[in-house]
């Protein structure tokens, strides 16, 4: 029998790629979409010329009763057996300044990107649990969750809360071998208005230290190995794909981002010729 997956948010963008990824890896999914049918019918279109079964779901999910409803289809659809929850489906929302915050700003972040992912979570739970499925929940959460922005307590706030959340759920449902963890990306190749010269700018180049932004499919490719075999000891972590994005911190000492000098990169490269041939005389 075929493994399972239901992505959320699988009509665009990461959320594709996810898909578009697990049935390359040999599963059936089912998606859901917001506003834009389209995209969730183009993925379903790559998915089923795989040879792979794709359903779709229109879902709103920052309604509360949504999540539940829509993994009980999918887990009838699916034939009765969902192997593997992707949440996905967010929003990067309100951002603007914590001294004219209002409610609404902090529900409209809230409930689709944490509401909505623990009570997917606790949908698909519950099914794996009862059908005996050793399966798995996969959170995407974002490289802000773990380091801040301006502007971004609501979003890169709520993905941290994501992060943690992901590591007490792992303890809870290690009881029934359900492994849970999270996808952190980084600046991510996913077109939409306003974002085309950001993501091809020098900028972007230049503090990226693998030198570009990712793409969708290098996020499912870390998805699908997370929710393999070959992933079967790691519960309650966190993986990064994000290029190294959040790693620089002060460049103390630099006057400019030392990986894009050409005389720091020809000094470092000369230096370790230098000590190649050095080890080459010692033998
Ligand atoms: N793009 C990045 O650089 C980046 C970086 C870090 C983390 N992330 C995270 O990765 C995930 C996907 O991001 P993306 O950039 O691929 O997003 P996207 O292009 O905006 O796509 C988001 C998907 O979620 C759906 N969605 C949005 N609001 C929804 C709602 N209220 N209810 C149900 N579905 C909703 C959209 O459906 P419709 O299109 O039909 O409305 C779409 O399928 C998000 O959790 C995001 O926070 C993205």
């Amino acid at each position: 029998m075929n493994k399972t997956a239901l992505v959320t948010g699988g009509s665009h963008n990461i959320g594709q790629g996810i898909a578009i990824v697990l049935a390359e890896h040999g599963y059936d999914v089912a998606i859901t979409y917001n506003s834009r049918r389209e995209g969730a019918e183009d993925t379903q279109k790559q998915i089923e010329a795989l040879g792979r079964k794709c359903f779709i779901y229109q879902a709103s999910l920052e309604k509360a009763e949504v999540p539940q409803r829509i993994v009980d289809q999918a887990h009838k659809d699916l034939g009765g057996r969902l192997d593997l929850m992707v949440c996905n489906a967010g929003n990067g929302g309100f951002r603007g300044s914590i001294l004219t915050i209002t409610p609404e700003n902090v529900d409209e972040v809230y409930t689709v990107n944490f509401r909505n992912y623990m009570l997917c979570a606790g949908a698909a739970a519950r099914h794996m649990v009862a059908d005996k499925i050793e399966g798995n929940i996969i959170f995407i959460t974002s490289s802000r969750a773990e380091m801040a922005y301006p502007d971004d307590y609501l979003y890169g706030g709520f993905k941290a809360c994501v992060k943690r959340a992901t590591e007490s759920m792992a303890l809870d449902l290690s009881a029934y071998n359900i492994r849970v963890n999270c996808v952190a990306p980084g600046a991510t190749w996913t077109p939409r208005p306003g974002r085309e010269d950001l993501v091809k700018s020098p900028f972007v180049a230049e503090s990226i230290p693998l030198h570009r932004v990712g793409t969708p499919r290098e996020n499912g490719e870390v998805v699908a190995f997370l929710a393999s075999e070959n992933a079967s000891y790691i519960t309650g972590i966190t993986v990064r794909v994000d290029g190294g994005l959040i790693l620089p911190g002060m460049l103390e000492g630099h006057d400019k981002i030392p990986w894009v000098r050409e005389e720091w990169k020809k000094d470092q490269y000369e230096k370790a010729m230098a000590m190649i041939k050095e080890n080459a005389e010692k033998e």
